[in-house]
């Protein structure tokens, strides 16, 4: 699997993602010999740049953030093929010379006229490029050539500007042309869930309600809102992260095998568990949301989100947010999926962990249950990548005791290959072509479906519950669980 001859055009560029995922990335794609010499990269921008500093940027960006060691020879190959362009979003003139710099790389390099346009950009701003690149012939659509665009999340903020977003790059892009990048889909242990579910017969007879007690799905980070306070603010952690990542990953932990690995195939199972989702219908009890005060992290001591730069001192966004679902079909009718994500949050872990029932009676006497948790298998997807079992075994000596122990499947331990990046991985499959990693336009409609009922239930609720900073979130969510007499997990 390697790219064809292509140009990358790369909107945003001096934005966070392009220096820290997005051209590291691509200068290993390169590294790792999964670009031909026939690749371009073309940077717009407003900043007043020639092309050496843009290359200068992509160098620095490079060097401090590729995952791969730097090789000179696979640098300059690489960077002959940067251009840049400065303009601004609604100007003609600036996309003319786009054009003209596209066509320019393709004689120079011979990139065979295929372009992938990547909307590094917030939202709003999508209607006037693809617009731009409409009226510009950019994107034309061509038998002998592909024309693709990669946009990325938050894809609308509800249902209704999901669907508008949706409508102004349909008119530009045919559906198999539009790759919506949703990350968390390119990491390894992402893609794993499937390989382990599907590629053996050992875990599928007890995924299902018979067998596992309830599942949660967490994404916690520790870090907190950063440079991100215009992005974030308004938008919050349901938004931010449960209604893309969280929900991805439990559609593919509760999906059925799919008929192949086609994107189609794999597509239209998940948009069934989606469209089987239910909400609990106790909002106040079945949900919980939270935002981080002042606290310590990593021994040091950190403000609260409504100190932070840029954030207004009466905002109510959440920077915690928990939510109870079921699925409602045969194999999960009745079990708790419990999703919750966070920043500020007690470490920076992401997991799914099925959690099974407990044994039907206890023959050991001296088993003590309080403290003997039930058996788990948890799908650590970050940072420590693996998976772990979890269950009861006899403490060596002369008594019955039983207590839990793990069985682990650690990446690092089992692989000498390091994982690629998500974005790594992501940006291939579009050169490629290949779109099963990409969510379609019924998949975000159907999660946005999911949580807008949600968000116009806590928009009646005013002000998220403060929680400290590095602790795991606010007392309500605890509060979630307990009534149902289930506790979150401390991974
Ligand atoms: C992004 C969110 O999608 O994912 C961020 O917008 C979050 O708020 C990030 O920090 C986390 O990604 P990862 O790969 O570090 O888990």
């Amino acid at each position: 699997r390697i790219a064809g001859p292509s140009v990358l055009v790369l909107f945003g560029v001096t934005g966070d993602l392009a220096r820290k995922k997005l051209l590291p990335a691509i200068y290993d794609l390169a590294n790792r010999g999964l670009l031909p010499p026939g690749f371009g990269l073309v940077g717009f921008a407003r900043r007043e740049w020639e092309h050496q500093d843009f290359a200068k940027e992509a160098y620095e960006a490079v060097r401090e953030h590729a995952r791969t060691p730097f090789r000179e020879d696979v640098w300059r190959q690489l960077s002959e093929g940067v251009r840049f362009v400065q303009g601004e979003l609604h100007d003609d003139e600036a996309f003319d010379r786009l054009a003209d710099t596209v066509r320019d790389l393709d004689a120079d390099r011979g990139t065979g006229g295929n372009y992938a346009f990547y909307l590094s950009l917030p939202p709003k701003l999508f209607p006037t490029v693809v617009k731009q690149l409409k009226r510009s012939g950019l994107a034309e659509q061509r038998q002998d050539a592909w024309r693709r665009v990669i946009i990325e999340k938050p894809f609308g903020h509800d249902l209704e500007s999901a669907k508008e977003l949706n409508a102004v790059v349909d008119d530009v892009f045919p559906p198999q042309s539009v790759f919506r990048i949703d990350h968390y889909l390119g990491k390894e242990t992402v893609q794993n869930i499937m390989a382990l579910r599907f590629a053996n017969t050992l875990f599928e007879p007890m995924w299902n309600r018979d067998l596992v007690d309830h599942v949660q799905i967490t994404m916690a980070e520790d870090i907190g809102v950063g440079g991100r306070a215009g992005y974030y603010d308004g938008i919050g952690a349901a938004r931010d992260v449960i209604q893309n990542h969280l929900l991805q990953l439990l559609a593919l932990v509760a999906m059925e095998e799919p008929v192949s690995f086609s994107a189609d195939a794999i597509r239209t199972e998940k948009e069934k568990v989606l469209s089987a989702v239910r909400l609990p219908a106790d909002l106040a009890a079945g949900t919980a949301r939270g935002q981080y005060a002042p606290g310590w992290q990593g021994g040091d001591e950190v403000c609260g989100y409504l100190e932070e730069k840029g954030i207004p001192d009466d905002s109510i966004t959440e920077t915690y947010a928990a939510l109870r679902l079921e699925v409602n079909t045969r194999r999960w009718a009745g079990v708790p999926f419990y999703l919750r994500t966070g920043k500020r949050l007690g470490r920076r872990v992401t997991e799914v962990a099925l959690v099974f029932r407990r044994t039907p009676n206890q023959v050991f006497s001296q088993m003590d249950t309080e403290d003997m948790g039930q058996n788990a298998l948890v799908l650590r997807i970050q940072p420590d990548e693996g998976v772990t079992m979890r269950f009861g075994s006899k403490v060596p000596g002369a008594a019955m005791e039983v207590r839990d122990v793990t069985m682990d499947f650690t990446y690092g331990q089992s692989f000498t290959e390091a994982s690629p990046e998500a974005y790594e991985r992501l940006i291939l499959d579009v050169l490629i072509g290949d779109p099963p990693l990409f969510p379609r336009q019924q998949e975000v409609e159907l999660s946005w479906e999911i949580l807008d009922p949600v968000e116009e239930h806590w928009a009646k609720e005013g002000r998220p519950e403060p929680y400290e900073s590095g602790t795991w979130g606010p007392e309500s969510a605890d509060a979630m669980l307990a009534r149902e007499g289930r506790q979150w997990r401390r991974p």
